[in-house]
């Protein structure tokens, strides 16, 4: 009798702990944890998302930061994917934007000048000549403020509202500039980041994330076996200190040509001016469906671990960057010193220096309008 008792006792316990564990995975959330303190001793908080399924993503309330995104494997394993540091320190004394999202102006405008209505604004120089993301202090290197987190447990995702006022005259751009980022987490294993953002005067906007992705999960290893699809017939050539030429080149019968999805590594060493002059993959391809309101541009396989990252946008442009300027010098998480293309990035964005070039899409925000950019980088195995 004794142990036919206890024996259902156990197998009670046992169902009683299965089913919390279940919820506990089944469950969408977001969890705040202080990530470190700044030297004037204001707080940065570690956001994550959970969406129930084991994908998790943390993000940082400093540069708008995503610090970690697990993503499945074909054998359902989560890793994370996302080069980055283990604390603030590493992100405050970060020259290379792990994460962050990049602001005012993603990307480079020639020697920083532009005109607006005839008045020549002149932005901080911080890449050789040029002005390179926003700037000596980017948005990437602001404290942004937490507006709403949100867990919808029945839709099973997971968002956070980050805000960033941007001063007038900030960097060199005139106008304060208000903007929102979103960053949710579907049950579909989606990271959609949705941009929008105000001003007060004329200025120019063009935001982008800037995560480096290995979906090996293995950062002591190359992205140069991940097989990328970009679809795009033409790209924006550069000159010398990557400032475009204003034309679009055909990618038929080039390296650049990732149309029929091909590994990163096979052609980025040719002999071919626009590789040399960037040291690799490093330029803007112009989206074929740009017309469409939201639509798939890109995908990057891992062939061992089967992870898929898919990623779609509204915006015409992608900066394809293979992360050839990491060199080792870095030291991210878990100890690992990140070398020369370990990570990858795409960045939706309008084509590079596009004030500067008038029939380009205009990144000029008036005031009574309304910016708006989603992107979604979606992940999967097979
Ligand atoms: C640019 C690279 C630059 C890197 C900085 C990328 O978006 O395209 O040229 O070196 O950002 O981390």
């Amino acid at each position: 009798m004794k142990s036919v008792i206890l024996f259902c006792l156990t197998a009670v316990v046992i169902l009683i702990t299965a089913s919390c564990q279940s919820n506990l995975k089944g469950k969408a959330m977001v969890e705040k944890k202080l990530f470190g303190k700044l030297s004037d001793g204001s707080e940065i908080n570690a956001y994550t998302l959970k969406n129930g399924n084991g994908m998790e993503i943390k993000i940082i309330n400093y540069g708008a930061t995503v610090v970690s995104l697990t993503a499945p494997d074909k054998n359902g394993k989560y890793a994370d994917v996302v080069l980055g540091y283990d604390n603030l320190e590493g992100y405050v004394t970060d020259k290379s934007y792990l994460g962050a999202i990049v602001g005012r102006y993603g990307n480079r405008i020639g020697k920083g000048k532009f005109k607006l209505d005839g008045k020549e604004y002149n932005l901080s120089i911080n890449d050789g000549e040029n002005h390179l993301h926003g700037g000596t202090e980017g948005f990437n290197k602001k404290v942004w403020n937490v507006v709403k987190t949100e867990a919808d447990e029945t839709a099973g995702s997971a968002s956070i509202s980050l805000k960033y006022i941007s001063k007038d005259g900030e960097e060199g751009y005139p106008g304060t500039v208000e903007l929102t980022v979103n960053y949710t987490l579907t049950k579909d294993n989606e990271l959609s980041i949705n941009y929008s953002a105000t001003t007060d005067k004329k200025t120019i906007l063009n935001p982008t994330h800037h995560s480096y992705f290995n979906l090996s999960g293995d950062m002591t290893k190359t992205i140069l076996d991940n097989e990328l699809m970009i679809d795009a017939n033409k790209v924006t050539p550069v000159v010398k200190g990557l400032i475009t030429t204003g034309e679009f080149a055909d990618v038929t019968n080039t390296p650049m040509d990732f149309r029929n999805a091909k590994k990163i590594g096979k052609e980025v060493d040719a002999d071919y001016e626009q590789l040399k002059l960037a040291g690799g993959y490093d330029h803007n391809w112009v989206l074929n469906k740009h017309q469409e309101k939201i639509f798939k541009f890109a995908s990057v396989y891992e062939p061992v671990s089967g992870r898929l990252m898919e990623v779609s946008t509204d915006q015409p442009g992608v900066q394809f960057y293979c992360g050839n300027f990491l060199d080792g010098s870095i030291t991210g998480k878990n100890g690992v010193k990140y070398a020369k293309r370990t990570g990858l990035c795409l960045e939706a964005q309008l084509y590079p220096d596009s004030p500067n070039k008038p029939e380009w899409q205009s990144p000029v925000l008036e005031p009574g309008k309304v910016y708006s950019q989603t992107t979604i980088y979606k992940f999967s195995a097979k």
